[in-house]
């Protein structure tokens, strides 16, 4: 909500939010449930030049539905389409509809992540007025950030969802990391960072290769998921309005901190739908550590 939002485009927008956040929550057990027969490459790529799975296209077409559908929603855009779409008139959704779908083989943990922008795409941070995320781990979880608060739900396979703890904080002492990209695209800042984390004895190493995985962990534990920026890739691998805005959104309003490496991602700006970025998001102290070596 701007400034300039009156009365009843807050509430509007509140109700889009309270829709999509249902909607998400429905379609889990479904694309959970989808996933078993869609362990395999579908025929394309997605914009970023990434095998697409049965499964990335299942979830996408099943979200485009079904949120394309509500009032309230003016544009769907997802990771595995190169252009949003026009579905309406109200807010513009951005989804991962199958976060981290490499861990398909291997079956191990994937997420769902939806953010919802009060403006058209591509959005900037600040426009960002909800985020959640569906964890599909032994259990199905969600984790919704709205209004300064993070709230996580446990979803059954009936598609009926209940609140699990209300706002959802960081906890103080940090335990867990989890950090992307192959260790020799690492550049030295990053490198001299991660070696006093890996000396740090309060703290051990939990990486799963799903951010949804890895970044619900630091959400439990306390600690610091982080996709660098690399030598060969400066912008990392995580894209800004599907993933690196929401986790951001969502790691802030429990009390953490986000960065690009040098500022909150919310303030990070990009023209392009797909653009990357690195990705930082923990406890505060340890992104202030972290900012503090790019800034040297
Ligand atoms: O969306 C990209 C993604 O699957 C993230 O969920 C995850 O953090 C990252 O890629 C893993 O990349 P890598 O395979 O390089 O560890």
């Amino acid at each position: 909500m701007t400034d300039t939002d009156t009365t009843d485009q807050v509430e509007s927008i509140a109700a889009a939010i309270d829709a999509v956040v249902d909607v998400v929550a429905r379609a889990a057990p479904e694309i959970r449930s989808g996933l078993p027969g869609r362990r395999v490459a579908a025929e394309g790529q997605n914009p970023s030049g990434e095998t697409q799975m049965a499964a990335d296209v299942f979830a996408d077409d099943l979200l485009c539905e079904r949120l394309g559908a509500l009032d309230g929603v003016g544009t769907y855009a997802s990771e595995e389409r190169e252009t949003a779409v026009d579905v309406g008139s109200g807010v513009s959704v951005c989804v991962d509809p199958l976060d981290g779908s490499s861990n398909l083989e291997p079956n191990a943990a994937m997420g769902t992540i939806v953010a919802v922008y009060d403006g058209p795409l591509p959005a900037a941070g600040r426009d960002i007025r909800a985020a959640a995320y569906v964890l599909y781990g032994p259990i199905t979880t969600m984790a919704v950030a709205r209004e300064g608060s993070v709230t996580e739900y446990v979803i059954h396979e009936d598609a009926d969802y209940d609140v699990l703890t209300e706002d959802v904080r960081l906890p103080d002492d940090p335990t867990v990391y989890g950090f992307g990209g192959r260790v020799p695209h690492w550049v030295e800042p990053f490198e001299a960072f991660a070696a006093d984390v890996e000396s740090d004895p309060s703290l051990k190493l939990r990486y799963g290769g799903a951010m949804i995985g890895d970044v619900n962990q630091v959400l439990t534990y306390g600690g610091i998921f982080a996709y660098p920026t690399l030598s060969n890739a400066p912008e990392g691998k995580l894209r800004l309005q599907f993933e690196g805005y929401p986790v951001g959104y969502i790691v802030e309003a429990a009390g953490g901190a986000s960065s690009n490496g040098r500022r909150s991602l919310l303030d990070v700006e990009k023209d392009d739908l797909h653009a990357r970025t690195p990705v930082y998001v923990g406890n505060q102290e340890l992104i202030d550590d972290l900012e503090s070596r790019f800034a040297e």
